[in-house]
């Protein structure tokens, strides 16, 4: 394999071997890693542009604590993670799409530079779509969205093995794949 081949084999693996990581030790992350991450997430590209997004980094432990186990959350993962990233949206109810799509794109990319720093990082959905509890422990404004918290931490090893880790399953390529027409 030539060097520019194998670049980009290593690239296409690291992209097709990005995995939700529940298990995190309560470590500190590096600042380094975290600058990296949130410059990864600047860079989103957006529906017009817009950025209809702003950040809460999250490291303290009473409150990692607290968005964990809020009764409409999702994201038990947070309470061991070395840091959380609420992603506070516009909340733009003439395009509620915007926000949805834009946010999609923002987690993934808050992951592969998750990744690339070694570091695991998972999604937190709150139940029904938003937490006003969230919100309220973040002093989030009510007229935007929260519906996603990212935990981002040290892999707990034992807890986490990547290549000993049955994959989820994932639906092949020829059932969802056409070719020119469905
Ligand atoms: C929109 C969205 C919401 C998700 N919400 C949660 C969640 O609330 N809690 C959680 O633990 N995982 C959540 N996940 C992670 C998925 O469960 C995970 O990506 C999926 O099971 C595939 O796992 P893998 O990445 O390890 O292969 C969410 C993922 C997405 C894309």
């Amino acid at each position: 394999m030539t060097d520019v081949t194998s670049k980009v084999a290593e690239q296409i693996e690291f992209l097709r071997g990005l995995r939700q990581i529940r298990q995190l030790k309560p470590e500190p992350i590096p600042a380094d890693a975290l600058r990296d991450i949130l410059e990864v997430a600047r860079w989103t590209g957006s529906a017009r542009n817009i950025q209809p997004w702003e950040l809460i980094v999250i490291h303290d432990r009473a409150t990692l604590q607290k968005l964990g186990t809020i009764p409409d959350g999702r994201g038990p993962h947070l309470v061991n993670a070395g840091a959380g990233i609420a992603l506070v949206m516009s909340g733009d109810l003439e395009h509620p799409d915007f926000d949805t799509y834009d946010e999609g794109r923002l987690s993934e990319r808050i992951m592969l530079a998750a990744e690339a720093h070694e570091l695991g990082s998972a999604i937190g959905w709150f139940k029904g779509g938003a937490s006003d509890e969230a919100k309220r422990i973040l002093g989030v404004p009510s007229v935007r969205l929260l519906r996603t918290i990212m935990s981002i931490g040290v892999v707990d090893a034992e807890g986490y093995d990547k290549r000993q880790r049955p994959a989820q399953p994932r639906k092949s390529l020829a059932d969802i794949v056409h070719q020119e027409r469905w």
